[in-house]
């Protein structure tokens, strides 16, 4: 039987001159529906990113009573106030492929009052779900977890007490989901964040909720008061950054091109694949700047660059460049010299365990590189082309290293077969289409 869900690529891209649009931001896309859940009445978002993890999102909230509807790549939602969800016993709710909804769904599940069973697919099934539950539980809810990991079974409390929570991995999504429990209480919750992507922040921010936040220099120190209404949102989410890496990198790797990339959202959290780049040489500049409600938006430029410098990556940029690392290897895979890259542990919590399969790519384009559970070094050649065979499958599906194996067969040649092809519907579902448009 023909196998459809894969691709070949049997030789590299052409230098290239173009302007492109990249789907809308996934973690602003998600952030959107679940406090448009909570206001009173309809929340307009445009440009909403249109894939699987986000169409899990509305059916999870669907399931909890709330209503959307879709028109073009506008989304509507009629929220139902806080704690307002609505639901038959026993409900189960699939966060598919998501850990974002997954952990920040169980946020506003606190006060559930009916049992509800969380699941999700093959790939969210093998991680680890104690980062947020053992938080949740302090606020008094019940979670059932097995081993750490989904199923989880929720069984909410009436009166959820606020708590004092140290967020020490440098993860958004554990923190986003204490401050969405917040919210459902009666009185301050106080967390220390080590420092990462700060959208639910600024859109409680620009919601009026009564938030406090001091930056110090590792650390953020946030104060979340419980809420009894919040207002609804009309938002237009700008192009999402991470998905914006893939071509990039894409540019940056080939000899006499550049990209225009639109209204991407350059949140200084976000932007750690942009500092990379700028230190391993590559000439990238923002246009038109401009502030949209809290975030930070613009035009992206890329040139390709004759020689890439290795990087000794300082570990502080991890959090702002966590999803983009596999595409940034083959960066350092192209680079003259060794490139380092440390306190990466969080990088084996992803779809996949991204370290491993990072290393598996550059080992099978014929670049060596030593890793360890948390740090990878890889043995650069700046002479570096593929002319092999090169099969890359069985990684759960990982949308990302779909992505960066296709971004490698296009930059250094070799013949690949990439299987999996629909894993790009869970973060980018145009991401073929426009590397199509590039090749034009
Ligand atoms: C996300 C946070 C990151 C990131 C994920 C999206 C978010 O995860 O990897 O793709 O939207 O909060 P962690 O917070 O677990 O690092």
């Amino acid at each position: 039987m023909t196998n459809f869900n894969k691709i070949e690529i049997n030789k590299p891209i052409k230098s290239f001159n173009k302007i492109i649009k990249i789907d809308g931001d996934k973690s602003l896309s998600i952030r959107w529906a679940l406090l448009a859940s909570q206001a009173n009445g309809k929340s307009i978002a445009y440009n909403l990113l249109k894939s699987e993890d986000i169409i899990s999102t509305l059916n999870c909230l669907k399931k909890l009573g709330i209503k959307y509807k879709f028109f073009k790549n506008n989304c509507e939602i009629v929220g139902l106030g806080i704690n307002g969800f609505q639901y038959k016993k026993k409900i189960t709710l699939d966060a598919g492929n998501s850990g974002t909804l997954g952990r920040l769904l169980q946020g506003l599940l606190i006060k559930s009052s009916k049992q509800i069973k969380l699941i999700g697919d093959k790939s969210l099934s093998k991680r680890d779900f104690l980062r947020v539950t053992q938080p949740l539980q302090r606020f008094g809810a019940k979670f059932k977890t097995n081993n750490g990991k989904l199923p989880i079974f929720i069984n909410g409390t009436k009166k959820p007490k606020p708590i004092k929570y140290f967020e020490n991995k440098g993860s958004a999504q554990c923190k986003s989901a204490v401050m969405l429990a917040a919210l459902l209480t009666d009185g301050k919750t106080f967390i220390k964040a080590k420092k990462s992507r700060n959208h639910t922040e600024l859109l409680f921010k620009h919601l009026s909720i009564p938030i406090k936040i001091l930056n110090k220099k590792n650390y953020d120190y946030i104060e979340v008061r419980g809420v009894k209404k919040i207002q609804t949102l009309k938002y237009t989410i700008p192009s999402d950054i991470s998905s914006s890496a893939f071509f990039l990198v894409l540019t940056a790797l080939c000899p006499g091109s550049q990209l225009k990339i639109k209204n991407v959202n350059i949140n200084p959290s976000r932007i750690g694949i942009i500092k990379i780049l700028k230190m391993m040489g590559v000439k990238i500049l923002f246009k038109n700047q401009r502030i949209y409600k809290g975030e930070k938006i613009a035009d992206v430029f890329v040139k390709s660059t004759k020689s890439l410098k290795a990087i000794n990556c300082p570990p502080k940029l991890n959090s702002s460049a966590i999803d983009e690392f596999l595409v940034i290897f083959l960066l350092a895979a192209k680079a003259k010299g060794n490139s380092y890259f440390k306190n990466l542990s969080e990088l084996n919590q992803k779809e996949s365990p991204r370290l491993k399969w990072g290393s598996k790519i550059l080992n099978l384009m014929g670049i060596n590189t030593k890793t360890t559970n948390d740090s990878i070094k890889i043995y650069g050649n700046p002479y570096l082309k593929v002319d092999k065979k090169i099969i890359i499958k069985d990684y759960l599906k990982d949308h990302r290293v779909f992505m960066t194996s296709v971004i490698a067969a296009l930059a250094f040649g070799g013949k690949w077969t990439i299987h999996d092809k629909d894993s790009i519907k869970t973060s980018f579902p145009s991401f073929l289409k426009i590397i199509n448009e590039i090749k034009k």
